[in-house]
């Protein structure tokens, strides 16, 4: 495996690599959710690169970017026992010189949801997977599922823009009391992890329901709600249950919705979602 810090050095060591290569973009403070994505790369691809880049143009300003956690030694640790060739990790000056100020917009899709509560986030995320996709030149983007809204924005961006790379969802990773992983679970007190599994558990009730035969969608957003009230210290940003493609919620019957939500415990904002019905 190899690390590398520049551009020019990735674009060099990736002409060199030749078959099909899968790329895992990833802000680091790896977890089994990122080694999933590195897994299913490998199973899928010849070569695997990965990255590693807190990128600090999707985080807002008084969001976490100073004490996101970072620890490189360990993330190398944990990729050395994988199949990744290159693993990139450009300084900030190296991905933003001074004066770049290009940014890409991908419209309203991106500021529904996390994008209303987090103004720019998507557009931080879609103009670094653009130009980390443009470095690394991919066959194929691996992303998680735990993001729902980033992955059809990245989507949207791809389709629009004609990126000539393949998008590829993998399924969250959990704990096995349904919390999902996240790089932010660290933030999480004892007593705030005690009660981050009733997101899931909201979620998962919805499922259940959903497959008895409610589809309402204002029943299922109000079940979700419910469940959610029974633990006060747990204060809800959003329930949505939205279109699977541009994220417009939806009134009435629903055969396939996206069921997401964010909630925040203490200083810890902590997001979820479950896919109902098949297209
Ligand atoms: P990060 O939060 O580090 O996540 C990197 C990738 O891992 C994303 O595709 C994310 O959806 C996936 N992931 C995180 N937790 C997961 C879980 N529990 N199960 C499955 N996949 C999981 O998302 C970002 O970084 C950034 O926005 C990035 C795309 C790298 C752009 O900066």
């Amino acid at each position: 495996m190899q690390l590398i810090e520049s551009i020019a050095e990735l674009r060099r060591a990736r002409a060199a690599l030749t078959g099909s290569v899968g790329f895992v973009p990833t802000m680091g403070a790896l977890h089994r959710g990122h080694l999933e994505l590195v897994h299913r790369a490998a199973s899928e691809q010849q070569h695997v690169v990965a990255s590693i880049f807190v990128n600090p143009t999707q985080f807002g300003a008084n969001e976490d970017f100073a004490r996101y956690p970072r620890d490189l030694a360990r993330d190398l640790a944990a990729l050395a026992d994988t199949r990744v060739s290159l693993v990139f990790v450009p300084p900030v000056t190296e991905m933003y010189p001074a004066d770049a100020t290009t940014r890409i917009d991908v419209g309203p899709i991106a500021e529904r949801l996390e994008g209303a509560h987090r103004p720019g986030h998507f557009t931080g995320v879609a103009t670094v997977v653009a130009k980390l996709c443009h470095i690394v030149t991919p066959d194929a983007l691996y992303l998680g599922q735990k993001d729902v809204q980033q992955t059809l924005v990245i989507r949207r961006m791809v389709r629009d823009l004609d990126l000539p790379v393949r998008v590829v969802v993998c399924p969250t990773v959990r704990e096995p009391d349904g919390l999902a992983l996240s790089s932010r679970n660290a933030y999480l007190s004892p007593a705030e992890r005690a009660l981050a599994p009733a997101l899931f558990a909201a979620l998962d009730a919805v499922a259940r329901c959903f497959a008895a035969g409610e589809h309402d969608a204002d029943t299922l957003r109000e079940l979700i709600r419910q469940r959610l009230a029974a633990s006060p210290a747990l204060v809800v940003d959003y329930i949505s249950v939205a279109d699977p493609v541009a994220l417009r919620e939806l009134d009435g019957l629903v055969e396939h919705a996206v069921v997401s939500l964010a909630a925040t415990i203490g200083r810890t904002r902590l997001i979820d979602n479950i896919v109902l019905g098949t297209p």
